[in-house]
């Protein structure tokens, strides 16, 4: 028997918040927090994951989410590769799949992919037979970055039921948004999006939340801030009258968030433009800022999610 404890985790991937229930999110949020004092300990590695082999495949740049993986895979002692992919020499489709399955002949326990287009990751779930993490698709998901938001929320202010929570910016094209949005309503958040009309999708309150178009209404007593970038890799066309006009109606600064509850906390999954959707000042405040905070976050909470995909006792469905 093993000397480590096997939860229940009844999911075979983590392609999306979409398809979780809140105690779900809730073993992946515990098993986390107890994993934030191995990552600030001298020693921080642990044998759980020994033996197994995990690939980052990455067709997207990324700092955060690729590091952060990569630490949470090697602090549970798993050997974890990096491969990244320059997604204009990759063709969609059956190149995509044709990469999955070379890399599934060698027997992997877990891929991490992020890809630029939505659908794409469980597009290779379905190809593999090892767990699947998704890392982000397009503008589409990207739960592990819902789920470390929440955990540093949940900290901060010892619940996530009953908060309101303004997600301000370019939510047309974010994933963030997407699996915040989703992952709040789960576990019983007020959601807002305040943007302009350009940068939210068509029927967006029918995601749950309430929709504002200009700052000072939509921060009016909110417990959390959470600023995203505007995204401008995904953008076709011209959304914005110019970056100068866009800071000045929805750029975060200190006036702005006088709006919000005196307590107030900004979050932001980086990387931060400053001076386009979130002042200097403001992000290097760190009685409001929790940016690097939720870096600290999302460490624990991918130890969490390998940890369960690869341990727990999930009834397995081939494809
Ligand atoms: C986000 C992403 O890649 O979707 N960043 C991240 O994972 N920390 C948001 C962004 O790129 O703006």
């Amino acid at each position: 028997m093993s000397k480590f404890p096997v939860l229940h985790f009844p999911h075979r991937h983590l392609l999306g918040i979409d398809g979780l229930d809140a105690a779900d999110i809730a073993i992946i949020l515990d098993l986390a927090e107890t994993y934030i004092e191995q990552n600030r300990a001298d020693d921080k590695k642990r044998a759980l994951l020994r033996g197994r082999t995990i690939i980052n495949l990455f067709f997207e740049n990324s700092t955060r989410t690729r590091t952060s993986f990569e630490l949470a895979g090697k602090r549970l002692g798993a050997d974890v590769i990096n491969m990244s992919v320059a997604s204009t020499s990759v063709k969609k489709g059956e190149t995509l799949l044709d990469t999955a399955l070379t890399l599934n002949a060698m027997h992997l326990d877990a891929l991490v992919v992020r890809h630029p287009d939505s659908g794409a990751v469980k597009l290779l779930a379905e190809a593999v037979n090892c767990a699947v993490i998704n890392g982000g698709d397009g503008s589409h998901e990207h739960p592990t970055q819902a789920l470390l938001d929440a955990l540093t929320i949940r900290r901060r202010k010892g619940r996530l039921h009953g908060l309101t929570v303004a997600i301000c910016g370019d939510v047309l094209h974010s994933r963030v948004a997407r699996s915040n949005i989703a992952l709040l309503n789960i576990m019983g958040a007020h959601v807002r999006v305040v943007a302009p009309r350009t940068l939210l999708p068509a029927q967006v309150s029918r995601l749950g939340v309430e929709v504002f178009h200009d700052m000072a209404r939509g921060l009016a007593d909110v417990d959390i801030i959470m600023m995203l970038r505007l995204q401008t890799e995904r953008m076709h066309g011209s959304f914005l009258p110019s970056i100068r006009e866009y800071f000045h109606f929805y750029g975060l600064d200190h006036n702005k968030i006088a709006r919000a509850r005196p307590d107030a906390l900004v979050m932001h999954p980086g990387p931060i433009n400053r001076g386009v959707e979130i002042d200097s000042a403001v992000a290097d405040d760190l009685d409001r800022s929790l940016i690097r905070e939720q870096v600290e976050m999302g460490v624990a909470v991918r130890m969490a999610c390998l940890d369960l995909l690869l341990r727990a006792n999930t009834p397995m469905t081939e494809h």
